[in-house]
């Protein structure tokens, strides 16, 4: 029996504009996701208590036929099961046997569909536990690339490669269409979090950047402007000049928000983390509803968010360092 844990992610800049080919930097958090394998005679059984899908185990054959009689939401459960499903494939693939049956149990503390990175996190921990529980070590690297063949097969090839290559390697990582790479010399970046307790429709939400942009040559000036936020900001990200990332944060949620990504509760979050002294705060991942992400190295923002209205919960996440470990 072998349990791996991955990292969950925000964006510190570049969301939306990396689908056009600019660059992201995307950031490991100190939140994660534990899987853990054990090798059996056949077949997969799955057990996730920690997932919003309020407490489900799932023992089917394996294959994928029949839907198991469990107490979450269709999609929700689809949506699991798929990434579980897929995950296991690739660990069939990488250690060469095909036949390979799995007890899997999942445990994860980050929010499900929150821009928060969890379903790349759980899967980059699922390859890591079950390859290792047959015997095989796969570099950080393989595991992210198997990963996100897995998003990418689950999401109808809409997934980009920030979220599960941020996982496997931790810290800050920048993304540029296929080129990912470890920024060097970040080892803290003190987030806050705050969490609406919603999420947003991904799929949605890049069409909607999609089409203002088609529509507009103002929309695509917007685009290459995150482009140009994110080349500024990694140029100071290892300086530990969080006043000048607060402000390029801020930026960036503007622009965001301009392409009409953001919502009331992510606004009233991202204010109230500014009015309280955050030195940047803009919203992570496809927006819509979800998580902010705050720069604060005191105790402000954290309360000041717990009294805001629409926000459900508030944490500090340290920039985790860490990627995908045995645990
Ligand atoms: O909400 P998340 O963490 O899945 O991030 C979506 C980020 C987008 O740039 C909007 C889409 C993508 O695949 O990069």
């Amino acid at each position: 029996m072998v349990t791996s844990s991955a990292p969950g992610k925000v964006y510190l800049f570049g969301e939306h504009a990396v689908v056009y080919g600019e660059p992201a930097v995307p950031c490991a958090i100190e939140r994660r996701a534990r899987v853990t394998a054990r090798e059996i005679d056949e077949g997969l059984r799955i057990h996730s208590e920690d997932l919003k899908l309020d407490g489900f185990t799932v023992e089917y054959d394996g294959d994928g036929a029949g839907r198991p009689d469990v107490d979450a939401s269709e999609p929700l459960l689809e949506a699991a099961m798929g990434y579980v499903n897929e995950a296991v494939a690739q660990v069939r693939d990488a250690a060469d046997v095909p036949d390979a049956g799995f007890e899997i149990r999942i445990e994860s503390d980050i929010p499900l569909g929150a821009g928060l990175g969890s379903s790349a996190a759980v899967v980059v921990a699922a390859i890591d536990a079950a390859t290792r529980e047959l015997g095989v070590e796969l570099s950080a690297e393989a595991i992210a690339e198997r990963a996100y063949q897995v998003e990418a097969a689950v999401q109808d090839g809409e997934a980009s490669r920030a979220d599960t290559f941020c996982s496997a390697k931790g810290g800050a990582v920048r993304v540029e269409g296929d080129d990912c790479r470890t920024v060097e010399g970040v080892d803290n970046l003190p987030f806050v979090i705050g969490y609406d307790g919603g999420a947003g429709d991904t799929g949605a939400l890049v069409a909607g950047v999609r089409s203002l942009r088609e529509e507009y040559d103002f929309a695509a000036d917007t685009v290459r402007a995150i482009g140009d936020i994110v080349r500024e900001g990694e140029s100071v990200l290892g300086s530990g000049d969080y006043e000048t990332l607060g402000d390029l944060m801020d930026f960036n949620h503007g622009l965001l928000s301009a392409l009409g990504v953001s919502s009331r509760s992510l606004d009233s979050m991202v204010w109230a983390a500014r009015d309280a002294g955050a030195m940047g705060a803009k919203l992570t991942g496809a927006g819509g509803g979800g998580c902010i992400v705050a720069l604060d190295d005191t105790d402000d923002a954290l309360t000041a968010l717990k009294y805001t209205p629409g926000c459900e919960s508030v944490f500090r996440a340290e920039l985790d360092t860490d990627g995908v470990r045995q645990e």
